[in-house]
């Protein structure tokens, strides 16, 4: 989408995440917890992406040891499958590169099909399964790992 655009996520933004996160997340992160990364600027990123001018979605990476970790990525329901996932992805993909990674992991639900189809489009392949990752509901998370010199999207 040419009129979405992404930029770093900043302190006006983080009562909206924080709102969009109970909504979308059945094991939401506080504004707190986004304020701490936040301000971890050297090794974490975070961005949101805009519609216009509006909030639509948000993503953040931790890095560390050469790899980097998907830590959210959400786009608001009212704009799902207008590729501001995909978006999101790839920004946090380059943000990885500009760190100096040379993978990007993730977990996501196993009942999570959307983004995992997101994931897998974007090059990211299964590599095993996290048993009862989510603390609230007990669900097994799947790891998934994109090496980045395959990243193509
Ligand atoms: C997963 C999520 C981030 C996808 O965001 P999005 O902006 O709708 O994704 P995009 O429009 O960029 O989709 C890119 C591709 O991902 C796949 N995809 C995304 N949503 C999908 C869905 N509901 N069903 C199947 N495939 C889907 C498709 O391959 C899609 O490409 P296409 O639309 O050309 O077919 C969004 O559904 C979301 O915010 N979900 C709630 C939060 C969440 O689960 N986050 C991930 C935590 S690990």
């Amino acid at each position: 989408m040419s009129d979405v655009h992404l930029r770093a996520m900043e302190e006006r933004d983080l009562d909206l995440v924080a709102a969009a996160e109970l909504e979308l997340f059945s094991e939401p992160w506080s504004r707190r917890l986004y304020e701490e990364e936040r301000n971890r600027t050297h090794d974490r990123c975070y961005l949101v992406a805009e519609l216009n001018g509006q909030f639509v979605g948000w993503a953040g990476l931790s890095t560390g040891a050469g790899e980097g970790h998907v830590m959210t990525l959400a786009t608001l329901s009212a704009f799902q499958r207008r590729g501001i996932g995909r978006l999101l992805l790839a920004g946090l993909v380059e943000a990885a590169r500009a760190l100096e990674c040379t993978k990007v992991i993730l977990e996501v639900a196993v009942s999570n099909s959307a983004a995992q189809a997101l994931y897998r489009a974007a090059g990211f392949a299964p590599v095993g399964v996290r048993r009862k990752y989510y603390e609230r509901s007990g669900e097994d998370a799947l790891v998934m790992i994109l090496t980045l010199e395959e990243y193509d999207a």
